[in-house]
């Protein structure tokens, strides 16, 4: 019972959503309804060539749809960075997208090691990453804050040594202020 309290406390959780959304949001996870359409990529460990693949599948399909260009945009910038810090900070891990009539649901799993402090990770300049991802052209420490700031709903789940789940919702409706 001990050890099972002591892992469950290093558990961290984020939850930010937009504000007016709050009641589509929550009835949206309480509930989840099946999915029109579902896409699946893998993100392999610092493979920057392929981590940006998920995010453009869904965008043209997205496109094709015809989603507004504006709430495309938000869509794949809120995954492509979400994409890329499953390849630069993880051993790897896949994204899964969601679609419904309304709404993108896209979730994202990695085989850790998972981020200790969510709060310290979500403000704007706080990197981790290493010299190779830096060459890359990534590590200013803005992903997360962007991805916050393009979805309607932004949820992560992590532990220091555990896997991280983040998943967002962006509602087709424009609702950026
Ligand atoms: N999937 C993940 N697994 C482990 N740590 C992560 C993960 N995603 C983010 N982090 C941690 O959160 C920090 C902040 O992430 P964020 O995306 O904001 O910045 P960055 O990836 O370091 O730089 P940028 O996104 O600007 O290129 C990362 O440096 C890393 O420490
Ligand atoms: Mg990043």
């Amino acid at each position: 019972m001990q050890d099972f309290a002591a892992v469950r406390s290093e558990m961290g959780e984020f939850w930010n959503i937009r504000s007016g959304l709050e009641e589509s949001v929550k009835g949206f996870f309480s509930a989840p309804p099946e999915a029109d359409v579902v896409l699946e990529s893998l993100i392999p460990e610092k493979d920057f060539n392929t981590a940006g693949k998920g995010s453009a599948e869904v965008k043209n399909l997205l496109k094709r749809l015809g989603v507004d260009p504006e709430v495309l945009r938000r869509v794949a910038v809120a995954a492509y960075e979400a994409e890329i810090n499953v390849a630069a900070h993880s051993r790897g891990g896949m994204m899964d997208s969601y679609i419904h009539s309304d709404l993108i649901h896209v979730v994202f799993r990695d085989k850790g090691p998972g981020i200790a402090d969510i709060a310290q990770a979500m403000v704007p300049g706080f990197s981790t990453a290493d010299d190779m991802v830096r060459e890359m052209g990534f590590g200013a420490g803005l992903g997360l804050p962007n991805i916050q700031k393009n979805a309607d709903a932004l949820h992560i789940t992590s532990s220091a040594g555990g896997s991280t789940v983040l998943e967002f919702l962006i509602y087709f409706a424009n609702n950026e202020r």
